[in-house]
């Protein structure tokens, strides 16, 4: 016996209707019409015998309306639509769907060697098709979207196995050998290197928006407070979107496109003065003001600690500044495209920017790094703990990338930085670097784990005296500068970014049970 069409895949003739209301070609249409009502249905086929030779549809009663002709006369030979497409018992309903649509039928007549059947409608066929789905879900992505392009920049790039990435052509590493942090901000924003006359201009743009507007200030000290048991991120994070909310920022689709640059100078530019001002309302000092003689990186620490910064420490900190505005579609960055792609205000899509990046998997590594500096101890303690801890599953912070199967070029130079520096945690950090690695090749092997930026990011960071909880924060005041830079191009050539999932739960549809 055929299993119940529950149970097996179902055909057109489980859900056509039958036996079908049909017409003589003969009829008059008003006739035809007149049966169509009493019958409630949206059509009827019309026979010679049991052969199908036309139907006629509510669609062809409103062309017959608009012809003025009378009804009483006219045949329905002369207003069907002659020969129509039919489908046959055995057909997939799915598939049966998807040509209705396509060819913007309501109804398939069902014929069987040549007799008519049923007729199925595209009400009948959408039931069915709830519980087999006519569209496929997509193409399927590789989880975590590793290796697929989902779109263009002209930011910059990052080449994992060569080991390089740039800004707008220029070696990222080389930028931050060679020039400021206000030069590859306006690089990035402006698409060249300023002059030294433009490299002036951006700065005198630049100094009043690092000031806090003052109702925005005033909040400070309750926000910090509220959140003083969370991360300092959560805690500036709401800081950010008061400011944002209380700017007036608007969803981008209804301002012009020099306001959302406009935001976005803002942001960067404010972003260190808020980072810093919740920090220290956190340790019970007050705010400290932007100094207006001082340059991004120096006035950052001064902003920090209220005190001017050595040279050596502003450009060490700027290195670290520069090497990470930018790093293609990282996951912080892409959450930023994401959500300015649905027309949302920028201030929506950097606070999305700041929770991504605050993962440990992605910005929150740096502080980890050093805790796990801390645990080990001695050098003598380093494989033990190193192995013990793979061996257990955890994740060395500050080792693996993504997209980096070689040296992260950006540890790289900034284990050149925190050499230059030097302190009494270099040499030990060297050690327990050279023994990740090496452990790692061992008992993860083929997995090409090296050092990323996070782990000397920290010890450059604690050497010039940004404390722990600041690293990561440290990382979104010069990200920011990626983040809106992408939500720019973002708009400029916008699609809304909105992916396919592929159900992989129980089939639907479940009756729903009636509520107690
Ligand atoms: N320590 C130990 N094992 C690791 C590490 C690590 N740091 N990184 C990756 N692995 C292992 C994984 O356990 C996995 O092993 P398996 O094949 O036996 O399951 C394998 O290497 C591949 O790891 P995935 O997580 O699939 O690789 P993915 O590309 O998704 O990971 C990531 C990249 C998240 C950065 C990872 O290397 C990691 O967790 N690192 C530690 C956290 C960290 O340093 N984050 C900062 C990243 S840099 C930045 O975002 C700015």
């Amino acid at each position: 016996m055929a299993p119940p069409p529950s149970q097996r895949d179902r055909t057109v003739s489980d859900i056509m209707a039958h036996p079908v209301v049909t017409a003589d070609p003969s009829e008059t249409v008003a006739a035809a019409s007149g049966r169509m009502q009493e019958r409630g249905v949206g059509s009827v086929v019309v026979v010679d015998g049991d052969r199908p030779t036309g139907i006629l549809t509510e669609r062809d009663l409103v062309r017959f309306g608009a012809s003025g002709a009378d009804s009483t006369i006219a045949k329905v030979s002369e207003w069907m639509t002659a020969d129509p497409d039919h489908l046959g018992p055995d057909e997939d309903p799915a598939k049966a769907l998807a040509r209705l649509l396509e060819k913007g039928y309501r109804h398939f007549p069902v014929e069987d060697e040549g007799k008519l059947v049923g007729i199925v409608s595209a009400r009948d066929l959408m039931r069915i098709s709830q519980i087999r789905p006519i569209t496929p879900a997509g193409l399927d992505a590789p989880k975590g979207l590793e290796g697929v392009v989902v779109g263009e920049t002209e930011i910059g790039d990052v080449r994992g196995m060569e080991g390089f990435y740039h800004y707008r052509q220029y070696n990222a590493v080389e930028l931050a050998e060679k020039r400021t942090l206000e030069d590859v901000w306006h690089l990035v924003y402006r698409g060249y290197l300023p002059t030294r006359t433009e490299r002036e201009a951006f700065k005198d743009e630049i100094r009043p928006l690092r000031v806090i507007p003052p109702e925005v200030k005033a909040l400070l000290p309750s926000v910090a407070i509220l959140g003083r048991h969370g991360s300092l991120l959560n805690g500036f994070r709401s800081a950010y979107s008061l400011l944002a909310g209380a700017l007036g920022f608007q969803p981008w689709l209804d301002v012009p496109i020099d306001t959302l640059r406009a935001e976005g100078m803002l942001t960067c530019a404010v972003i260190p003065s808020l980072l810093t001002a919740i920090y220290r309302l956190r340790t019970g000092d007050d705010p400290v003001d932007p100094d207006p003689e001082l340059d991004y990186a120096a006035n950052y620490l001064y902003m920090l600690s209220g005190k001017r910064p050595p040279p050596e420490h502003a450009r060490a900190i700027e290195q670290y500044l520069i090497s990470t505005v930018d790093h293609g579609f990282n996951s912080s960055s892409f959450t930023a495209r994401v959500i300015a792609s649905t027309g949302a205000d920028l201030g929506s899509a950097v606070v999305g920017a700041i929770g991504a990046l605050s993962g440990p998997l992605h910005g929150g590594a740096p502080s980890r790094a050093l805790d796990m500096l801390d645990a080990i101890g001695v050098p003598e303690k380093a494989d033990e703990w190193i192995r013990n801890a793979v061996t257990h599953g955890q994740r060395l912070m500050g080792f693996g990338h993504r997209i980096y199967k070689t040296d992260d070029p950006r540890s790289v130079m900034l284990r050149g930085v925190a050499e230059r520096l030097g302190g009494p945690m270099l040499d030990f950090a060297k050690h327990v670097e050279e023994r990740c690695v090496a452990i790692l090749a061992e008992l993860k092997p083929g997995r090409n784990l090296y050092t990323n930026v996070e782990y000397y990011a920290g010890v450059v960071m604690d050497r010039v005296g940004v404390p722990r909880e600041m690293f990561t924060p440290t990382f979104v005041s010069s990200r920011s500068i990626g983040w809106t830079a992408h939500i720019i191009e973002q708009a400029a050539d916008n699609r809304l970014i909105r992916p396919n999932a592929r159900y992989a739960g129980p089939p639907p549809p479940e009756p729903v049970p009636a509520a107690g």
